[in-house]
């Protein structure tokens, strides 16, 4: 079968990272066709930069990097330096990228390439603020039925939130942009903090990616060092959760994720509560079903793909 084309949009931070290293490592199954940059952990310019880092980092300039939206539709930027550093990559000691970046805006790659492509071909994977796609969706509304699915990290509902007690932080930076994708008629799968806090990423296992001795594996692992010092008092233990490396984790082993589909909404308007995703889990509502909600990942085979994906790097 031939691989699977995806976009990755994303804010790199080390979890998005990960996220791309483990996709750029499955070249059989996954096809990165473009990467889009948006202001979200850290502003735009250093996402950018972040995210030509780990592509040369990757052994793979040739995928190119667009820069765009520098801040939500409606909103003012909120980053994240309180977790991923001033750089957004904090950790790892990456060379400056001698890639450009693309002169095209993000948003109009995003048109163009969906517009172009056979329909039901591309999948969008949002990591970060998802203003580049409802942009993208609002500019020119005929790439939704285009589009084969948009997988995002972002949300949750059992958990709460991690920006707010209500709302996952990708989703509270622009609130705007997340009930435009969910409620586009785009088939949505969600990676929210429900999933992604059941796959904690332990010492152990940054010791034995380390030890696979790949420059990538090793990169990688600096990155998780400085990312797991943050949340010592919340999850009470040195094990962390790597968000977005569950979005490919689900596009290459969908089924060692638990997951229901669900109608999804969020919230726009209540000033306690903005930004979060409202899950009708028992279906009350009798809404469309709009999102496939993924619950739970069984750890093991997670980490022993991603492991084995990100050490065959260079
Ligand atoms: C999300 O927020 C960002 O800080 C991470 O990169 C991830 O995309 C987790 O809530
Ligand atoms: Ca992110």
């Amino acid at each position: 079968m031939a691989p699977r084309k995806i976009i990755i949009d994303t804010d790199p931070g080390q979890d998005d990272a990960f996220a791309i290293l483990f996709a750029l490592g499955s070249p059989a199954e996954l096809d990165v066709v473009g990467i889009t940059t948006v202001g979200g952990n850290v502003p735009l310019a250093l996402t950018s930069k972040n995210a030509l880092k780990v592509v040369e980092l990757a052994g793979r300039p040739d995928v190119p990097v667009h820069a765009g939206c520098p801040a939500p539709m409606v909103r003012k930027l909120i980053t994240a330096e309180y977790v991923h550093g001033e750089t957004g990559l904090d950790g790892a000691d990456l060379p400056e990228p001698v890639t450009p970046l693309q002169s095209e805006h993000a948003v109009n790659y995003l048109v163009r390439t969906i517009m172009d492509s056979p329909e039901g071909e591309l999948t969008v994977c949002t990591l970060g603020p998802m203003t580049n796609l409802a942009t993208a969706m609002t500019m020119e509304p005929r790439i939704v039925p285009r589009l084969r699915e948009v997988v995002l990290m972002g949300g949750g509902f059992f958990q709460g939130g991690n920006a707010t007690p209500a709302a996952e932080f990708n989703i509270f930076v622009d609130p705007h942009a997340a009930h435009k994708v969910f409620d586009s008629g785009v088939p949505v799968t969600m990676a929210g903090i429900d999933c992604t806090y059941t796959a904690l990423m332990t010492p152990e296992w940054l010791d034995r990616l380390r030890a696979t001795g790949s420059r990538a594996a090793i990169e990688a692992a600096n990155l998780a060092d400085f990312y797991r010092q943050y949340g010592t008092h919340k999850f009470e233990t040195p094990a962390r959760p790597i968000h977005d490396a569950c979005v490919t984790g689900y596009l290459l082993a969908p089924q060692i994720y638990e997951q229901r589909q669900c109608a999804v909404t969020v919230d726009i308007v209540s000033p306690e509560t903005i930004g979060m995703t409202v899950v009708d889990w028992w279906h009350v509502t009798g809404r469309r079903k709009n999102c496939n909600v993924l619950r739970r990942i069984d750890p093991a085979p997670f980490f022993e793909l991603m492991l084995e994906r990100i050490s065959a790097l260079p």
